[in-house]
C-alpha cells in the first residue's frame, strides 16, 4: 500500500489549523484503490468541455455536424477525446467532447488556431448554444480514484501510469480531501462570487472565483453480468439518477453550480456502457458534505460496499473519478447562444 500522493509532493503536515488526516497511519482501507499518476512530468494539466445544445429535435442534425467539425478539430491535439450526450435542468439537449493537454501552452496553441473558427461559428448558430469550459487543474490540486488497477479513464489516460500498489487514503469520508496534495498546506476555502461578463449580443463569459471544485466521476459496467448487473440496473443506477437529478435541479441551494449527468455516446465510436456524473461546486466543502450526507450517495457507497463484501473484492462494476480545486485563473467560460441555466450560468442570469 502506498499514499495517493505522489512521492515528489509529499511534505509534513504541520498547520495545526488545518485538519488532519481522518484516518490513523495504520489504516486499512476496506477495499482496493489506485490512483493515475503523472507521466508527463507536468504541474498544470487543462481539461476541455465543448458543447452543443440544442430544444427542437429538427436540430439534432446540425448540432452533430457541429461536434463533428470540433472533433476534428480537436483530434491530434487533444488527449483521450470522449462524447457524451445528456438532457439538461432546461429540458435541452446537450452534446458534449471532452479532452485533456498534458500543460496550458499546448492547449493555448491550439485554441490560437480555433479562434477564427469558433467566433465564426457564433454568427450562424442558428438556434443551436455553443460553449466551452475548460479547466487548468495544478498538480497540486488534483487527484484521481480507480476502484479496479486494469484501466485508467478520463485525465488518467493522458497521466499515463497509476499508483504500483493499492492507496491507503480512501474508502472513508474525507479521502478524496487527503488525496489532494494541496491538503498538506492548506484547507481550500473558496473567496469571491461567480460573475457574468456580456461580450456580445448572446455571448457571455463567466468568470470564476478561487476555490472552486470540479469532479468528473464515472461508472464502467462494460463487464458487469449476472446478479451483479441486475444489482447495479435495479438498484444503484436508479439511486444515482435520483442524486444527479436533485443536483441538477436543486443543487444551486447547497453550493452545486452545475451537475451533468451524462452517457459516453457510443453511436459515435464512444466505449460502451459508460456514464458519469460531471459538476462543478462552489467549493470542496459542499462537494464532500453532499457525498457524505445526502441520501441518495450514501446509498450507493452503502450498496458498493455490500457488493465488494458479498464478491470478496471481486467486483465488475469499475469506478473512477477525477477532483481538482481550482484558482480563479485556473477556469474559462464561454457560453454563445445559450440558455441561462447552462453550466455556470446556472443560478446567476
Ligand atoms: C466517494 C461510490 C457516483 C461523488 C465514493 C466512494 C464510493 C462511492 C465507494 C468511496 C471511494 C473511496 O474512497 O474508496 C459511488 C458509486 C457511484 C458513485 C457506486 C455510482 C454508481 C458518484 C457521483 C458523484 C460522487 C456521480 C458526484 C458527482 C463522490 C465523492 C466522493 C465519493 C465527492 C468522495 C467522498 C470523500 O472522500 O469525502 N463514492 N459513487 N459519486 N463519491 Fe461516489
Amino acid at each position: 500500500m502506498e499514499s495517493a500522493i505522489a512521492p515528489h509532493l509529499r511534505c509534513p503536515r504541520h498547520d495545526p489549523d488545518l485538519n488532519p488526516r481522518r484516518i490513523s497511519d495504520d489504516f486499512l482501507p476496506p477495499f482496493p484503490a489506485w490512483t493515475a499518476r503523472d507521466k508527463t512530468e507536468q504541474d498544470q494539466s487543462v481539461m476541455g468541455y465543448f458543447g452543443v445544445q440544442w430544444r427542437d429535435p429538427a436540430l439534432r442534425e446540425a448540432a452533430d455536424r457541429l461536434l463533428d467539425t470540433l472533433a476534428q478539430r480537436l483530434a491530434g491535439s487533444a488527449v483521450n477525446v470522449e462524447r457524451a450526450i445528456f438532457e439538461d435542468g432546461a429540458g435541452y439537449a446537450n452534446a458534449v467532447l471532452i479532452g485533456y493537454w498534458p500543460d496550458p501552452q499546448a492547449h493555448a496553441g491550439w485554441w490560437r488556431v480555433q479562434q477564427e473558427w469558433w467566433q465564426g461559428q457564433a454568427c450562424a448558430l442558428g438556434g443551436l448554444g455553443l460553449y466551452r469550459e475548460v479547466f487548468l487543474p495544478r498538480s497540486t490540486h488534483l487527484e484521481t480514484l480507480f476502484s479496479a488497477s486494469d484501466r485508467l479513464e478520463g485525465i488518467g489516460v493522458m497521466l499515463g501510469g497509476r499508483s504500483a500498489e493499492p492507496i491507503q487514503e480512501h474508502g472513508y469520508w474525507g479521502g478524496m480531501r487527503d488525496r489532494l496534495p494541496a491538503s498538506q498546506k492548506e484547507a481550500f476555502a473558496a473567496s469571491g462570487g461567480r460573475e457574468i461578463v456580456p461580450i456580445a449580443p448572446g455571448a457571455r463569459l463567466v468568470i470564476g472565483h478561487e476555490g472552486l471544485a470540479l469532479i468528473r466521476s464515472g461508472q464502467d459496467w462494460s463487464d458487469v453480468i449476472g446478479q451483479e448487473l441486475a444489482l447495479y440496473r435495479d438498484r444503484i443506477e436508479p439511486t444515482l439518477r435520483a442524486g444527479m437529478m436533485f443536483l441538477r435541479d436543486k443543487g444551486v441551494e447547497i453550493g452545486c453550480y452545475f451537475n451533468r449527468y451524462m452517457q459516453v455516446d457510443e453511436t459515435r465510436g464512444g466505449k460502451p456502457c459508460r456514464s458519469f456524473g460531471m459538476s462543478v461546486w462552489r467549493d470542496l466543502a459542499s462537494l464532500e458534505h453532499w457525498a457524505e450526507h445526502h441520501p441518495t450517495h450514501k446509498a450507493i457507497f452503502g450498496d458498493f460496499l455490500e457488493v465488494v463484501q458479498a464478491l470478496r473484492g471481486i467486483l465488475s462494476l469499475r469506478l473512477f473519478h477525477e477532483v481538482a480545486v481550482l484558482q480563479s485563473d485556473a477556469q474559462i467560460y464561454e457560453y454563445l447562444g445559450c440558455h441561462d441555466r447552462t453550466g455556470m450560468l446556472n443560478g446567476l442570469a
